[in-house]
C-alpha cells in the first residue's frame, strides 16, 4: 500500500465513531458464565471470560440486565436501576468488569429498560401503598370501568387483560408485559427525573451507552378507548407460529400492530429519545443509544435521536434467501435519514438461534457460516449473540417444569384455558418457541455441565446435550475449522478492511436466486461480495470499472486473482475480494 492510500485509509476510518466501526456481541449474563459454581451466570464468570473476547476479535458487549430483579422476567423486571443483581455479583465486581474490558480495548454497553420497573421496586410498592402516596402517579392507576371490570379491553402483549385490579386502593395499574413489571408513568416529571438520574449513574461508572429495552411502549394513548381488532393475542401467537409465507408473516405483523395501536408508537417518544439524547451527547463523550425496535423515526434526522436502531425485519424470517436479504437491504438503506447508520442481527435472548432458525437440516453449518458472513458485510454495525460463535442450536426442553420463560408459561396456560387446546399440544408448540431455546448456558467445554458450572450442579435451564458432540468452546479452539475459528477468522479479516466497515454498498445481480453479490466501496478502497446460499457451484460474471479480483476471505482454497468475467463460485462459499 502506498502512503497516500494508507492515510486516505486513515481518513476515512477516522471519521466514523467507534459504534459505527464496532462489532457487539450480546451476553446474556444468567446463561454466559457461572463463577461461583451455582448453575446461574454471574459477573466474576463474565470477567474470566474476557481474554476469551479480546481472543474472539469482537469489539463492545452489550450486557443484559444486571440490576437486581426477582427475576420474573430475568432482570427485564428491574427492582433497583441503580445496582446490581446480588446472583450475579456486587456494583464493585461489576467495576471490576468494565475496567477490565476497557484494559482489552471492549466497550461496554447495558441493557436499561425504561418502560416498566418490577413491582418489587421500591417505587411501586410505594405508589400501590394509597391513592395520595407521593409515587402514586409513578406509575399507570386507572378505576374500574363502568361494569366494575379493567378500564378497557387492551391486552398485554404476554397475554391476559393489560390492567391488574389492585385491592388495597380498588384501581387497576397497566401493564404492557407481565403483572410483575407495572408500566411507569412517564407524563410525571419526576419519573423522568428519576430515570435520566439512572442513566447518569451508569454513564458515570463508566459504561459505553445503552441498549434500550421495549422503547414504543412506553406511551399510552391518554383516550383509553377501547381497541377493534378482530382478533385475541392468543389467537394472533399461534398463527404467527402456523404462518408459512413471508406475507402470512406480514398479515399477522400487521394485525398485531393495529392490536396494539393505542398502546405503542406515541408520539411524545420522539421527544423524549431526543431528550436523552441531548443528556447524552452534551454531559458525556462518545456514549451511544441502541434501541429495541426496527422503527426507523426512532433514528430522528439521523443525528439527534438514537444512534442505532436494529433491522430486525432482516432477521424476521425463517431461511435467509438472497432474495429476501436484497428486499431487506433496498427497503431499509432507502428509508434511512441521511447520516444515520445501519444496525444488523439475526440472533438475541428473545428468538430462535440463528443456527436452528436458518438451517435446512442438511447444511445447517454452512448457512450458519453464511449468516455471519451477512452481518459482518452488510453496510452497519453487526450485533452477535453469545453462543452463536460455537453453532449453539435452540435447546428443546423435555417437560412443562422445565420451562423458564415467564412468557411460556403464560402462553402455554392460555393456549389450554382461552385456546382449548389440549394440553400436549400445547406444550409441542410451546417447547420450540419459548425463548428457554436461545437461553441455554454457554458451553464452554465437552465434560459435564458443559464446563458452564461444576460436575453436579443443577444450571438454571438444562445444557443442551450437544456439547459433547463438539459444539463446545474447548474443542473448537483446538479445531482450525471449526465454526469458532471461522468467526475469528472473519472478524479479524472484517477489522482489517475497511471498506466492509465504512463501505457504501450496491447490491448486484438482483435476480439472482441461490446467492448475493455487492460491492463496498469506500474511497481508497472497493471489495466484492459473494455469498452463496445454494448447494450449486456458479460461474459470474461482473462488468464492474475494476478488472481485478484478489480474495481477502474465502471458505475455500484460492490462490491468487480472480477473473471478474468468469468468477467460479463453490457451494456455500463465502467470498469477499478485494478489487483494483
Ligand atoms: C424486551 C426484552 C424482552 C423482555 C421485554 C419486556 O423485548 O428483550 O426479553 O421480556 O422487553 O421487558
Amino acid at each position: 500500500m502506498t502512503i497516500l492510500a494508507m492515510e486516505e485509509r486513515l481518513l476515512t476510518m477516522s471519521k466514523l465513531k467507534w459504534w459505527q466501526e464496532a462489532v457487539f456481541y450480546q451476553i446474556y449474563p444468567r446463561s454466559f458464565a457461572d463463577g461461583n459454581g451455582d448453575g446461574i451466570g454471574d459477573i466474576r464468570g463474565m470477567i474470566e471470560k474476557l481474554d476469551y473476547l479480546q481472543d474472539l476479535g469482537i469489539d463492545a458487549v452489550w450486557l443484559s440486565p444486571h440490576y437486581p430483579s426477582p427475576q420474573v422476567d430475568y432482570g427485564y423486571d428491574v427492582a433497583d436501576y441503580t445496582d446490581v443483581e446480588p446472583e450475579y455479583g456486587t456494583l464493585a465486581e461489576f467495576k471490576t468488569f468494565l475496567a477490565e474490558a476497557h484494559r482489552r480495548g471492549i466497550r461496554v454497553i447495558v441493557d436499561f429498560v425504561p418502560n416498566h420497573s418490577s413491582d418489587q421496586h421500591p417505587w411501586f410498592i410505594e405508589s400501590r401503598s394509597s391513592r395520595d402516596n407521593p409515587k402514586r402517579d409513578w406509575y399507570v392507576w386507572c378505576d374500574p370501568g363502568p361494569d366494575g371490570g379493567p378500564p378497557n379491553n387492551w391486552e398485554s402483549v404476554f397475554t391476559g387483560s393489560v390492567w391488574e385490579y389492585d385491592e388495597i386502593t380498588d384501581q387497576y395499574y397497566y401493564h404492557m408485559f407481565l403483572k410483575e413489571q407495572p408500566d411507569l408513568n412517564w407524563r410525571n416529571p419526576e419519573v423522568k427525573a428519576a430515570m435520566w438520574a439512572a442513566v447518569r449513574f451508569w454513564l458515570d461508572v463508566g459504561v459505553d451507552g445503552f441498549r434500550l429495552d421495549a422503547i414504543r411502549t412506553i406511551f399510552e394513548d391518554p383516550d383509553m378507548s377501547d381497541e377493534t381488532s378482530d382478533v385475541g393475542l392468543v389467537e394472533l401467537y399461534l398463527m404467527a407460529d402456523e404462518a408459512e409465507t413471508p406475507e402470512e408473516r406480514r398479515a399477522v405483523a400487521e394485525k398485531r400492530e393495529e392490536k396494539f395501536r393505542h398502546q405503542v408508537n406515541q408520539p411524545e417518544l420522539h421527544p423524549l429519545f431526543q431528550e436523552l439524547r441531548r443528556l447524552v451527547d452534551s454531559e458525556y463523550d462518545g456514549r451511544v443509544l441502541v434501541g429495541e425496535t426496527e422503527t426507523i423515526e426512532f433514528y430522528g434526522d439521523g443525528q439527534n435521536e438514537l444512534h442505532l436502531v436494529f433491522n430486525f425485519p432482516l432477521m424476521k424470517t425463517d431461511r435467509l434467501t438472497p432474495r429476501h436479504i436484497r428486499k431487506n437491504q433496498e427497503e431499509r438503506l432507502s428509508k434511512l435519514p441521511d447520516r444515520a447508520w445501519p444496525c444488523n442481527t439475526l440472533g438475541n435472548h428473545d428468538s430462535p438461534r440463528a443456527c436452528s432458525r436458518y438451517g435446512d437440516g442438511k447444511h445447517d453449518e454452512e448457512l450458519a457460516r453464511l449468516s455471519l458472513a451477512l452481518v459482518l458485510t452488510l453496510r452497519g454495525t453487526p450485533f452477535l449473540y453469545n453462543g452463536e460463535e460455537i453453532g449453539m442450536t435452540d435447546l428443546i426442553v423435555d417437560d412443562v417444569d422445565q420451562l423458564r420463560d415467564t412468557l411460556a408459561l403464560r402462553l402455554y396456560e392460555a393456549a389450554v384455558e382461552v385456546a382449548g387446546l389440549p394440553a400436549d399440544e400445547a406444550f409441542e408448540r410451546i417447547r420450540h418457541t419459548t425463548r428457554d431455546t436461545c437461553r441455554s448456558p454457554m458451553q464452554w467445554a465437552p465434560g459435564p455441565n458443559a464446563g458452564f458450572s461444576p460436575a453436579g450442579v443443577a444450571t438454571w435451564l438444562p445444557v443442551h446435550e450437544n456439547h459433547s458432540e463438539g459444539i463446545n468452546v474447548a474443542d473448537q479452539q483446538a479445531d482450525p475449522n471449526s465454526m469458532l475459528s471461522f468467526y475469528k477468522r472473519m472478524l479479524a479479516m472484517r477489522t482489517g478492511t475497511p471498506a466492509l466497515i465504512a463501505g457504501d454498498q450496491t447490491m448486484l445481480h438482483g435476480d439472482a436466486e441461490d446467492y448475493v453479490a455487492f460491492v463496498r466501496s469506500t474511497r481508497e478502497q472497493t471489495c466484492l461480495v459473494v455469498l452463496n446460499f445454494s448447494a450449486d457451484a456458479h460461474v459470474l460474471t461482473f462488468e464492474l470499472d475494476r478488472k481485478i479480483a484478489s480474495p481477502v476471505f474465502s471458505t475455500r482454497e484460492r490462490a491468487g486473482r480472480d477473473d471478474l468475467s468468469a468468477l467460479q463460485i463453490a457451494p456455500f462459499e463465502v467470498y469477499i475480494a478485494e478489487l483494483t
